[in-house]
């Protein structure tokens, strides 16, 4: 069955709007595409600047078992969409990746710039899916944990040229793909396993700061590469010397 789609002004959030659609709806495949969001929200409680000219989907999907966790499946599902984009040669010449588990980055002259992020919240034991992407809006003189850059500021600043990317459309095609991942498992694993060996710039990373769980508290520490083993969910913090492995779950957040 393929998603509803909702399209909006403004809301409140994206993510939001699908909780509520799912209650009163028939059919379990939700999704809400909005203009502008007045509180988006991020992981970790943090804000999603929503102004208009970016990507800000929800969509609602059942709970995935399988080693990928959720957020980095829906990054590379919104990858694969991109370089899918042969139609639409802005999208598709796009240096893009991920960094683990939900960033998607762009990377130009050796520097990485978040385009976007995925937010996996679960309601009812239902995944909704958040999809945030800076594409005509305006974000690189915001100054966040990580440099940002729109699709459109990245034309700007390497082609001089200021293009206006199909939102709308491009959010159809991200749903469609969402669409044959469900349909095609485990064959979408296989594919997105395949895919990870080329868009995922983590191994890429250096001298950056980890936020991880320790006990019972958060601790900060600087590392000078990493290593993330997806099969065994581990990841590898290495300095000097020294080599710290730890699980997915406790990793909180990968500053570069
Ligand atoms: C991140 O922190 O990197 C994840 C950002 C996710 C933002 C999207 S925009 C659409 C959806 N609605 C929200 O309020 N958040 C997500």
């Amino acid at each position: 069955m393929p998603y509803q789609l909702y399209v909006l002004k403004s809301c409140i959030s994206t993510q939001d709007e699908v909780k509520k659609r799912i209650e009163i709806s028939q059919n379990d495949l939700i999704a809400v595409l909005s203009e502008t969001q007045t509180k988006g929200r991020g992981t970790y409680s943090r804000q999603w600047l929503s102004d208009v000219g970016g990507l800000y989907l929800s969509l609602s999907h059942p709970i995935i078992d399988h080693f990928l966790p959720p957020s980095t499946i829906f990054s590379l599902i919104v990858i694969k969409t991109l370089y899918e984009s042969t139609s639409n040669s802005y999208l598709a010449r796009l240096p893009v990746g991920i960094i683990y588990p939900n960033d998607i980055v762009l990377v130009y002259k050796q520097n990485y710039y978040k385009l976007g992020g995925i937010l996996v919240e679960n309601y009812k034991n239902i995944l909704i899916v958040g999809i945030g992407l800076n594409i005509n809006n305006r974000v690189k003189e915001y100054n966040f944990e990580h440099k940002a850059i729109s699709i459109k500021e990245y034309y700007e600043i390497t082609e001089n040229i200021s293009p206006d990317i199909e939102v709308e459309e491009l959010s159809n095609r991200i749903l469609t793909n969402v669409e044959i991942f469900y349909q095609n498992k485990p064959t979408s694993y296989d594919h997105l396993l395949e895919l990870i060996k080329y868009v995922d710039f983590t191994p890429n990373l250096k001298n950056i700061s980890v936020i991880y769980q320790s006990d019972e508290r958060e601790t900060v520490e600087n590392f000078q590469t990493i290593e993330v083993n997806f099969f065994s969910r581990q990841i590898k913090l290495n300095k000097n010397n020294s080599t710290l492995l730890i699980q997915f779950e406790r990793v909180r957040r990968i500053m570069y």
